[in-house]
């Protein structure tokens, strides 16, 4: 059963310090009115969430009672019934490359039974079987109901509800993301074309690099609505740029709040204005340069793992990558993801592929959220949206 809320002031500075400029209230929420004055004050707009779907429910006692204690007014309370926050379950989950990082996609849905049916596939004889075995292998001691499979066909993708995308050549040492356009757009082409014929209802969400343009194309091809086709790399920058500050500051990951968007490539936009560490802004724990060289450390942190590698690039961090944006659809997860989704219009971008915070759901893509960004942040969005405009012109 939801847990309601009680929406404080303290809660809408805090969506304020983090840029936000609508804060979503869930049915059964209760808004206090100190709440409801803080955000008239900051200008934060209080929407009537949720953004996915109600299903509905009934009343509970604890509920009520908890309503009881705090409800002073009516308008207190938000006017819909109450929403259980349902975690689903997807019933195929298909993984386009069964190599380091869908291996460890695999491994980690498997682990919290994010599906009925894991299925690994990859052009390379015996891999994805391999793969798929090993995992299956493991469920004896993890207890893992998720059956995985692996295949050679990418026929086998049919039915699926997400399919994640790795497949591809990865970078070697010296080499950008962009080098790799040419090869991994027919990749990209052919994927999409089974995906069109076989699973015309999927969310897709697309990891092979260079990851901006590669969304595009998958975009293009299967002609799906820009709702149900996701690029991965902001929650992947975003966590190396918080793992960069945490370090910088000598604090806990966990204290770190920060976001990465822009595009996966030179012109990443690590946000550093609305980043916190303990609640607070940078400024509080690091200097200009240690925050300069935070920023740098998550736009190079791909390359940092290509160059001591030799062959092949990260397959850990992208994997929990992916998995945070897999959490937002499925429900698990809750409020703004940074994701490469079609732009419209949003952040004055049209029609290019551009990493942004945005709501996600069973629907895949619901919203697009606009921060307050300082001027030098929006002007690197835009910097980067031209970009990758230019690299798919050429
Ligand atoms: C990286 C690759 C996956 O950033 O682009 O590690």
């Amino acid at each position: 059963m939801a847990q309601s809320r009680v929406i404080g002031a303290e809660h809408i500075q805090d969506a304020y310090q983090r840029g936000r400029i609508v804060f979503e209230v869930l049915s059964g929420d209760i808004v206090t009115d100190l709440a409801v004055e803080t955000a008239e004050r900051l200008g934060i707009r209080l929407s009537d969430g949720p953004l996915d779907k109600p299903a509905i429910v009934k009343t509970d006692g604890a509920k009520a009672m908890v309503r009881g204690l705090y409800r002073r007014s009516s308008r207190w309370v938000s006017p819909h019934k109450a929403i259980p926050r349902q975690v689903r379950r997807f019933s195929k989950l298909a993984l386009v490359g069964a190599g380091g990082v869908g291996g460890n996609i695999a491994h980690l849905a498997a682990l919290q039974n994010m599906a009925d049916e894991i299925m690994l596939i990859d052009i390379v004889p015996g891999m994805a079987a391999a793969t798929a075995l090993d995992l299956n292998h493991a469920s004896g001691i993890t207890g893992a109901s998720a059956r995985c499979f692996g295949s050679e066909n990418l026929a086998d993708l049919a039915g699926a509800d997400v399919i994640v995308v790795t497949a591809g050549m990865a970078r070697r040492p010296g080499m950008t993301r962009a080098d790799l356009i040419d090869v991994n757009k027919r990749i990209i082409h052919s994927t999409a074309e089974v995906i069109r014929a076989r699973a015309p209802e999927a969310i897709v969400i697309v990891v092979t690099n260079p990851l901006d343009e590669m969304t595009l194309e998958m975009f293009k091809m299967t002609q799906f609505p820009r709702e149900r086709v996701l690029g991965m790399a902001g929650t992947l920058d975003s966590s190396r740029f918080r793992n960069a500050l945490a370090g910088a500051a000598g604090v806990s990951p966990a204290d770190v709040d920060a976001i990465t968007l822009g595009s996966h490539g030179d012109e990443m936009t690590p946000i550093p204005s609305l980043a916190r560490i303990k609640g607070r802004p940078l400024e509080r724990y690091l200097t200009e340069e240690q925050i300069e060289a935070c920023v740098k450390d998550a736009v190079t942190g791909g390359g940092q793992v290509v160059t001591l590698k030799k062959s092949g690039s990260a397959t850990i961090a992208p994997a929990h990558g992916v998995v945070e944006l897999l959490d937002h659809i499925r429900g698990a997860r809750v409020g703004p993801v940074p994701v490469s989704v079609m732009m419209a219009g949003e952040y004055g971008v049209h029609d290019v592929v551009l990493g942004v915070p945005a709501h996600l759901g069973k629907t895949g893509l619901i919203e697009v959220e606009e921060l307050r960004l300082s001027e030098r942040e929006l002007q690197n969005l835009h910097a980067a949206a031209e970009a990758v405009r230019k690299r798919l012109e050429h």
